[in-house]
């Protein structure tokens, strides 16, 4: 039985509530999932009462989850309570405690309290404080905070931030949000590494040469310009969902040991940039049109796509080419990590492709006869489709998995302040090339396919 549970939501009237959130609340309502005692209380600004925020509720369900117009959501409504304040004043956040008192009443009993924050990380700073100085940590039931990326914006930034959370809270009350970590298709991948015989003996540089990890989307910007034109593609899902999806495909197995810990000993493991392979090994373009997306800077030189090689300094993966790719309004979404295996005898290789999206797949690339012509060879597909991914909707099933994890103290699938050391070590050596302009900005037309120069798209 899950422990009762109260999730708090900062900034409750915002995108990440509408596109996450709720919809990813009322997937595990459906299934029954939550906890059998369970309220969220919804933080604002807005002098909303309890009705008008069921209207942002349905409206949520509506873009963006799983709703086809005529369910019943009396129920699902009671268990949102809307407290309007603002996060910045400290009075606010010490009522929410009187607040939580009521509901541990209700339930006879003091739930956990999940604290998420889906507010800029511009305040991040002054919440932490507010929540730890309105001393609802203090009360009974444990208190966990649940931390969207951008996790800072560079290693000197994310340690800063790593400081104070820890002055405030203890390391185990801290979960740092990557949500390809509530993937199924990433999660597989495990299964599919350790729990197999076949795999293993050939996974490192003697018989793999090259890994390319991608997450081509054909989606833009669109009204995230604000908070994208100051992170770009390289740290919006670089620094953490490929380099993510980079530890998943290479570390080493975790069973039996803390996976955070394995992570991050890969990460670790990734060669920082020199000026000299930022120039070689790095290439990121601009879409044509980005800088008229409101609020992005007329002049913006953020990227909204990026592709690089790199390597990994180990004695398992050296040598063993690794390249990472990202980018927006692009042909097609693709997202996917292909392991290329060296040539055996002839010019064929055998290739292992995890599909995520369009469909979520795994495909082995191998040689066969021809059946009735023993002299002709040709490349075959072992193909096993999981699911397709048309009809789910982004991010519920991800957030829904994550917020099961964190109501039961797991926090495998969370990220750990090593690893966010780790990624941020790597992408500031990037990011710093490009702050000295050592490779252009390029431009490439929306809904294109970008072949850079020197790289071959498709193996
Ligand atoms: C988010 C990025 O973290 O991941 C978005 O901020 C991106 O820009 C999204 O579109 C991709 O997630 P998914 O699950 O659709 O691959």
């Amino acid at each position: 039985m899950l422990d009762p549970t109260i999730l708090i939501v900062f900034g409750a009237t915002g995108d990440l509530v509408n596109k996450k959130i709720i919809p990813s609340i009322y997937n595990l309502y459906k299934e029954k999932k939550l906890p059998e005692k369970f309220k969220v209380i919804a933080f604002a600004r807005r002098d909303f009462k309890d009705g008008k925020y069921n209207e942002i509720i349905s409206e949520s369900l509506k873009n963006y989850g799983s709703l086809n117009g005529d369910e019943d959501l009396t129920e699902f409504f009671t268990l949102f309570k809307y407290h309007q304040g603002n996060f910045d004043d400290l009075s606010a956040v010490q009522g929410l405690g009187e607040e939580l008192k009521v509901i541990d009443n209700e339930f006879t009993v003091s739930a956990n309290k999940l604290f998420y924050l889906a507010v800029p990380p511009d305040y991040y700073e002054e919440l932490f404080n507010n929540i730890h100085e309105s001393k609802i940590p203090e009360q009974q039931g444990i208190s966990r905070i649940l931390v969207e990326k951008p996790f800072g914006s560079n290693l000197e930034s994310a340690q800063k931030l790593d400081e104070l959370l820890g002055k405030l809270f203890k390391e185990e009350q801290i979960f740092r949000i990557d949500h390809y970590l509530g993937k199924e298709a990433l999660q597989n991948i495990l299964t599919f590494r350790f729990s197999n015989v076949l795999f293993e003996p050939v996974w490192s540089s003697k018989y793999i040469e090259k890994i390319e990890i991608r997450t081509l989307e054909s989606m833009g910007v669109e009204k995230r310009g604000e908070f994208y034109d100051k992170v770009g593609a390289l740290r919006d899902v670089g620094q953490n969902h490929l380099l993510q999806m980079l530890a998943f495909i290479t570390m080493e197995n975790p069973e039996g040991k803390d996976i955070r810990t394995e992570r991050a000993n890969l990460l670790e493991k990734l060669i920082p940039l020199s000026d000299e392979d930022v120039k070689s090994k790095t290439y990121r373009a601009q879409y044509e049109g980005y800088k008229e997306i409101e609020n992005v800077d007329p002049n913006s030189k953020t990227e909204t796509y990026f592709r690089l090689s790199c390597g990994l300094n180990s004695e398992r993966w050296s040598g063993v080419e690794i390249v990472l790719e990202a980018g927006k309004k692009l042909a097609s979404a693709t997202k996917e990590i292909i392991i290329l295996f060296r040539p055996v005898g002839n010019n064929v290789r055998n290739k292992i492709i995890f599909s995520i999206e369009p469909t979520e797949e795994i495909k082995i690339k191998f040689l066969s006869n021809e059946s009735g012509d023993k002299s002709a060879k040709s490349e075959k597909t072992l193909d096993f489709n999981f699911r397709a991914t048309a009809e789910k909707k982004q991010y519920v099933e991800e957030y829904a998995q994550l917020f099961l994890d964190a109501i039961n103290g797991d926090m495998m699938s969370f990220i750990s302040s090593q690893e966010v050391n780790a990624m941020w070590r790597f992408i500031d050596s990037v990011k710093d090339g490009w702050d000295k302009d050592l490779v252009p900005l390029n431009t490439y037309k929306p809904g294109e396919n970008i072949v850079a120069e020197g790289y071959s798209y498709n193996l």
